[in-house]
């Protein structure tokens, strides 16, 4: 699946925690409007492939590529890859006290707005879009003026996630387990979402363990990550098999379609 106009470019991307490689040599492509499902058995490296993606300083990059609509990822800070249209949401929300959940997020997506080259929004109309969007996303509009997740239950702190992707339209949002300690409805809310970014032309590369939510997105592709490399490439097939034999005895299997 390499293309050379695909929006996301991973090439033989190795990534370190302190003295352990954790991801030995990945390689992924994803188009505009493409969803890619990422699994893997736990601590295979799905996460360290967001946080490495987003630049965070804990997962040091130490070979390969990562280009995002052709820009050197790599090479930015954290802020720059978000105002380049990378989104990563946080398989665990962390709380930030004392800054406000809406002018946190009208922050960053004004900052997306500037590079995007569009007008800023002031406080009055971001209030109106924030409040509508987390009325889609079943979040009382009274956590807007609470401190980033301070306080927030685990379904809350995955929908806010959701709330920042909605209204920040990134170009690419890689979703880790966004399904996990999210009710059903919860989960309808992620698909819909979903659904209609996509269909705007956001890409997602979406972390899951959850098939049935897997199926609902009617992804492109499926990977799985084994051992610090894509292992397997292959469709809602792929996803089914590992969910009916289990990691282990997957990856024991004779390979199927190996690449990225
Ligand atoms: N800060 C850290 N220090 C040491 N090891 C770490 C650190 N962060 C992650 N790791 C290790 O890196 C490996 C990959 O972790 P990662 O969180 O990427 O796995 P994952 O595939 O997302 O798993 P899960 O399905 O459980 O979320 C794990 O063995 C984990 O313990
Ligand atoms: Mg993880």
């Amino acid at each position: 699946m390499s293309s050379l106009s695909a929006l996301l470019q991973v090439r033989d991307l190795q990534v370190d925690i302190g003295e352990r490689t954790v991801l030995q040599s990945v390689s992924l492509d994803v188009s505009q409007g493409e969803l890619v499902v990422l699994m893997g058995a736990n601590g295979s490296g799905k996460s360290t492939l967001g946080m490495a993606l987003a630049g965070h300083p804990s997962y040091q990059v130490k070979a390969g590529q990562a280009l995002l609509g052709g820009q050197d990822l790599l090479q930015q800070a954290a802020h720059e890859r978000a105002r380049a249209g990378l989104f990563v949401s946080f398989q665990a929300p962390p709380d930030v006290p004392g800054v406000k959940n809406n002018l946190f997020i009208r922050t960053a997506l004004n900052a997306v707005r500037q590079a995007r080259g569009e007008a800023p929004q002031d406080a009055f109309d971001f209030l109106s879009s924030a409040k509508e969007a987390a009325k889609e996303l079943g979040l009382p509009a009274t956590m807007l003026s609470r401190p980033v997740n301070e306080g927030f239950s685990g379904g809350e702190r995955k929908r806010n996630e959701l709330l920042q992707l909605s209204l920040m339209r990134p170009r690419l949002a890689m979703l880790d387990e966004i399904d996990s300690g999210m009710d059903v409805d919860g989960v309808r809310v992620v698909v819909k979402l979903v659904q209609r970014l996509r269909a705007e032309g956001t890409a997602f590369i979406i972390i899951s363990h959850y098939l049935q939510m897997i199926e609902s997105l009617e992804p492109d592709r499926v990977l799985r990550l084994d051992a610090g490399r894509i292992a397997e490439t292959g469709d809602l097939e792929l996803a089914r098999s590992i969910a009916r034999t289990g990691f282990k005895q997957h990856a024991a299997r004779p390979a199927a379609a190996v690449g990225a």
